[in-house]
């Protein structure tokens, strides 16, 4: 099968994927959507793009065009993906899959309806260490698990600082760190752990000032359905510390330990620690984002589930929501006591 696929939205995480799009069998050409003059041409001269345009509906019009991957503001996830599926395409979305569950179901149903697949893109699924711990898991090498920890310590203070910008805006992004790189610890950890129960979760504007962005640090504690205990800590102002991303999985017979920095894993049971070889990449992020979109299109072109279905991109989000509900009334906040089993 091969697809024309439109990128709509030249910004930083469109790199990556204009680079695997590029690189990848099921591809037949690539455009690009973009409002900002500049950057859409210096992105499309970068990466030899023949068609290049301002307003996406324009691409969306074109019944050549097969897919469409959303590399854009939270807040236009959803309605761009609705005008995509009106239009008979497919559609990937980068993480989050939305702003909240609700623009979550829209979109899920009206793939539905209009007979299109709509995926997310979690890319952190496809870190080899990752894809190693959940086998570790399964085959029962921890025992049982107990306890997990990850930490997400980041810098976007720049974009965050900046009113005008909508990372960690309220209104266009959804919420601050928690919703957008904390996503990803969301969707690991249901990943390794099934169901959560419940969120209790304390996110915090520390740092940045403008009074349009919510949350830059957070602290989250998760309590899984099959006993795990999971807390999150993220920031988006650590201002002089490298981006770090730790994360560690702890049971009765040994631990894992998820580095973003070789060594990538590894394994201590007792008083040994072992170092699990793992594939290495030197650019793990934007490799794994390569990784994650050759699966979708291979899911695609062969009609097959992935690995992470756009209802496994709502419960991340349902997660993150249940984050910012339980911090702004002070409460654990217990997900199976709500009526609508999508709401929290
Ligand atoms: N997977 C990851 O690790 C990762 C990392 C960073 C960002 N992201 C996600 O990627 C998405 C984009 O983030 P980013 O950092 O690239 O943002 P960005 O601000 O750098 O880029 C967004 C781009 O979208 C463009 N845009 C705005 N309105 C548009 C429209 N109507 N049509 C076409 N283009 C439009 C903007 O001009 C901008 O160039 C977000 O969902 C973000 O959470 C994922």
């Amino acid at each position: 099968m091969k697809l024309n696929v439109a990128l709509i939205g030249a910004g930083g995480i469109a790199h990556p994927h204009a680079q695997a799009l590029l690189a990848n069998e099921h591809v037949a050409s690539l455009a690009i959507a973009e409002p900002q003059a500049e950057v859409r041409e210096a992105f499309a001269q970068r990466y030899g793009l023949q068609r290049a345009v301002a307003d996406y509906r324009e691409l969306l019009a074109d019944p050549a065009i097969d897919l469409v991957d959303l590399c854009l503001p939270h807040d236009l996830h959803c309605p761009v993906a609705l005008e995509a599926f009106a239009a008979g395409k497919h559609v990937i979305s980068e993480k989050p899959l939305a702003r909240t569950v609700e623009e979550c179901e829209a979109m899920i149903e009206a793939a539905e309806k209009a007979g299109r697949r709509l995926f997310v893109s979690h890319n952190q699924l496809f870190f080899p260490a990752v894809r190693r711990a959940k086998e570790m898991l399964e085959a029962g090498v921890l025992g049982r698990p107990f306890l997990a920890l990850i930490n997400i310590i980041g810098n976007e203070f720049g974009r965050m600082n900046d009113p005008t910008h909508w990372k960690g805006s309220w209104d266009r992004a959804g919420g601050g760190v928690t919703i957008d790189t904390g996503i990803h610890a969301l969707y690991l950890l249901e990943h390794f752990f099934g169901e959560v129960e419940a969120v209790t979760a304390v996110l915090r504007r520390l740092v940045v000032e403008p009074d349009n962005k919510a949350d830059d640090n957070a602290a989250l504690t998760l309590e899984f359905k099959g006993g795990v205990l999971a807390n999150i800590v993220l920031t988006y102002t650590a201002l002089a510390h490298p981006w770090e991303e730790r994360r560690h999985l702890y049971g009765t017979e040994g631990s894992l330990h998820l580095a973003d920095v070789e060594p990538y894993l590894q394994h201590t049971r007792g008083t040994a620690t072992e170092v699990i070889p793992v594939a290495s990449p030197p650019h793990l992020h934007p490799w794994s984002i390569g990784q994650s979109l050759n699966h979708l299109l291979d899911c695609l072109a062969h009609d097959r589930e992935p690995l992470i279905t756009a209802e496994q991109g709502r419960s991340a989000v349902r997660l993150a929501q249940a984050a910012y509900h339980s911090s702004r009334e002070g409460r654990r906040v217990v997900l199976r006591q709500l009526g609508n089993p999508h709401q929290c």
